[in-house]
């Protein structure tokens, strides 16, 4: 349970609701009202991107009685009604973060959906054909809007989520030749620049659970896939404990301790 000095912060990606979907996450999530202070979806909360599916899932979502932030993936793109994705979930008091900063009881977290293009020394460059550099500006685009995120937070604690990953450790698992389509070293340069405490993604079903930037930061991929195959004895959630800010609090990422979820024996995936 929390004592009165830390936020408790969920987080899960890829939930994948769908219109047939009616009721299955209700067990994650009467669990996470519970043992959370802060929700965070890290993309691909939908399908294929339909009104419908997000109506559902904000209906599910009811039962969760906290703030809940929440970053797009690719998969609320794919029926181009994304606009209308974003506002039944925000309507329904699901706070979208696209480049955007925002505060919980003093702990700040920034979010951005993120994009690929490959990391380290075989990062697609911009060079050659038009759609190509197209492609990479995109990715730098995503990198500037989670750098000014970061910049307008002045808590103590700052959290990041995503939806593409910002380093190669978390999708080791998948096949390699797609891991340009996973994500972007791009992503990971504000994150060394900024003191984060942690970073959260998805998007890589079958990458690696947990990994650090070059600065150090962990980093976690909460794909709910991978976290039951991961934790199948647990409820597919991370759980973080974050330290509340102390009056003499300086701007620094600070020592958390996470869990992957808090489930009791027995209280398996579903
Ligand atoms: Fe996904
Ligand atoms: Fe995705």
């Amino acid at each position: 349970m929390a004592g009165k000095d830390t936020l408790r912060v969920a987080a899960v990606a890829d939930l994948h609701s769908t219109r047939h979907a009616a009721g299955l996450l209700q067990p994650l999530f009467a669990h996470i009202a519970e043992q959370a202070d802060v929700l965070l979806l890290c993309g691909d909360l939908v399908d294929y991107g339909l009104p419908e599916e997000a109506r559902l899932l904000t209906k599910e979502l009811g039962a969760v009685k906290l703030p809940i932030l929440g970053v797009l993936g690719n998969h609320e793109f794919e029926s181009g009604q994304v606009d209308e994705v974003v506002k039944i979930l925000c309507d329904a008091g699901v706070v979208m973060l696209d480049g955007d900063a925002y505060e919980v009881q003093g702990v700040g977290f920034a979010g951005v959906k993120g994009f690929g293009g490959g990391f380290g020394r075989a990062a697609l460059q911009p060079w050659g054909e038009r759609t190509i550099k197209r492609f990479v500006h995109e990715a730098i685009e995503e990198a500037l809007k989670l750098e000014s995120a970061l910049a307008k937070l002045r808590t103590a604690q700052r959290i990041a989520l995503l939806h593409y990953s910002p380093i190669q450790t978390t999708v080791q698992g998948e096949p390699p030749e797609i891991f340009p389509f996973l994500g972007s070293s791009r992503l990971e340069e504000p994150l060394n620049r900024y003191p984060v405490a942690a970073v959260f993604h998805g998007h890589a079903h079958h990458g690696t659970v947990e990994g650090k930037t070059s600065g150090g930061t962990p980093v976690y991929n909460v794909a709910m896939p991978l976290l039951r195959r991961s934790f199948p004895r647990q409820l597919p959630v991370r759980v973080l404990e974050v330290p509340l800010p102390q009056p003499t609090d300086l701007p620094s990422a600070g020592t958390v301790a996470v869990g992957s979820g808090t489930a009791p024996e027995g209280n398996g995936a579903r």
